[in-house]
């Protein structure tokens, strides 16, 4: 197939750089450059390499397309559809995975890396490809859209990521009356970074007041309650994350985990504060354990029945298991989001929100957490459940919502 790439396509892909970045606006052929940069360098010599985006959808329904597009046929000995995993007649592998549970990228070694739509997911799985290529002096590349000041922004200006930077128009094959209507429709902030690659600050934000100084060391102290919420999942991560509330309201964080497939009794025994090693092979022990806990804070899917676990609810289990003092918080989600703003700021400028720096997860969600593209102005939208910053989001948010309602106090 005979390819023609755009003026920075062409620089990306023939950038040599160890570490570098496509970063463009939407359909500027961010994920078509990040293919054939891999194509390349998966013909030229026997390697292993990993394709990462942010959700498995996005793997099967973007990047595997494309690959099936400008893979030449002669060159592929199978691919396999269970482990999402392709092999070359020349001895490449390359392997495809979602960004969804990063610890499953560990114990690989890569020779190189894509990671398409970077901007969107969590900086650790940067960090946990970054650490699968250090051995081999391996390759990494980035292709995305901007999306506010986060971690790759960073990179991009400590110049740790050689970048090409691409408005949608590069791409000759869109129509600039598209872009213009465009234009004419979103905000402009919004509409620099889409469509003109623009890193603009805490576009979409919804906790764009959460800064530093919401960050500081948090001692556990017995004295004060303590809580637990929970977000729970199966294949989408189950979120806990420990907290404590001041007299004067002040809440602070100080233990947290996030992890996929973690099963009722693990997370029973995990409350409990025993040593437990989790399904992505990390070891964790909870700081202070349930019975030194007012009680657990979740929302109303806890209580549905689930199907991996035999029709038994969440709640049910936890029971079973010795975890009582379980509080179900409903409620609008709007106004949840209202009252963590009014905590990480006030209107009077008092910030009553606080995490300690080891959080990193629950650090990177507050500001990751985004409302979905293109609905700037439409105030009654809900953040984009987009499976990376939502599960945090959510545990965080019944436990505001429960404090405010019962002003502090635990009714049992
Ligand atoms: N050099 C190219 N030659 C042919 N088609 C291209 C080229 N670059 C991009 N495209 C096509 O343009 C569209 C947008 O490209 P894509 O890489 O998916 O954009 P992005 O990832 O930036 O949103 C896709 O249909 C893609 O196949
Ligand atoms: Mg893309």
């Amino acid at each position: 197939m005979h390819l023609s790439l755009s003026d920075k396509q062409r620089e990306f892909v023939s950038n040599k750089s160890r570490f570098s970045g496509f970063v463009g606006g939407v359909r500027s052929g961010k994920s078509f450059a990040g293919t054939v940069k891999c194509i390349r360098h998966a013909l030229r010599k026997r390697s292993v390499g990993a394709v990462v985006a942010p959700t498995y959808p996005m793997i099967r329904d973007v990047i595997l397309p494309l690959w099936r597009l400008l893979l030449p046929k002669k060159a592929v000995k199978k691919f396999s559809q269970t482990q999402n995993k392709l092999w070359l007649r020349n001895g490449s592998v390359i392997l495809f995975r979602s960004a969804e549970i990063p610890e499953r990228l560990y114990g690989l070694t890569l020779d190189y890396f894509h990671l398409d739509e970077a901007a969107i997911v969590d900086r650790k799985t940067w960090d946990t490809l970054y650490s699968r290529i250090i051995s081999t002096k391996g390759l990494g590349f980035i292709t995305t859209t901007p999306n506010g000041h986060n971690w790759v922004w960073e990179l991009v200006s400590n110049n740790i990521l050689t970048s090409v930077f691409a408005k949608t128009l590069d791409n000759p094959l869109i129509d600039p009356e598209e872009v213009e209507n465009a234009k004419k429709m979103l905000d402009p902030k919004f509409f620099r970074q889409q469509y003109e690659a623009s890193f603009e600050a805490y576009l979409g934000q919804v906790y764009d007041d959460f800064c530093d100084t919401n960050i500081r060391p948090i001692t556990p102290d017995a004295t004060l309650p303590i809580y637990v919420c929970a977000d729970f999942g199966w294949r989408n991560p189950t979120a806990l994350l420990w907290a404590q509330q001041r007299p004067d309201g002040t809440v602070e964080f100080f233990d947290e985990i996030v992890e996929s497939y973690m099963t009722p009794e693990m997370i029973c025994a995990i409350l409990k504060s025993e040593k437990v090693i989790l399904p992505s092979g990390k070891r964790f022990q909870a700081k202070v354990a349930f019975d030194e806990i007012d009680g657990l804070v979740t929302g109303f899917e806890a209580t549905q029945s689930r199907q991996e676990s035999g029709g038994f609810a969440m709640v049910d289990q936890l029971r079973r298991n010795g975890i009582d003092r379980i509080r179900i918080v409903g409620g609008s989600i709007v106004r949840g989001i209202f009252l963590v703003r009014a905590k990480i700021l006030s209107a009077s400028n008092k910030q009553k929100l606080f995490l300690d720096p080891s959080l990193k997860r629950l650090i990177a969600d507050f500001r990751g957490y985004h409302y979905p593209e293109g609905v700037i102005g439409k105030s009654s939208e809900l953040p984009e459940k987009d499976g990376v910053h939502d599960h945090t989001m959510d545990a965080m948010r019944y436990l505001i919502t429960m404090l405010d309602r019962d002003g502090g106090k635990w009714i049992v």
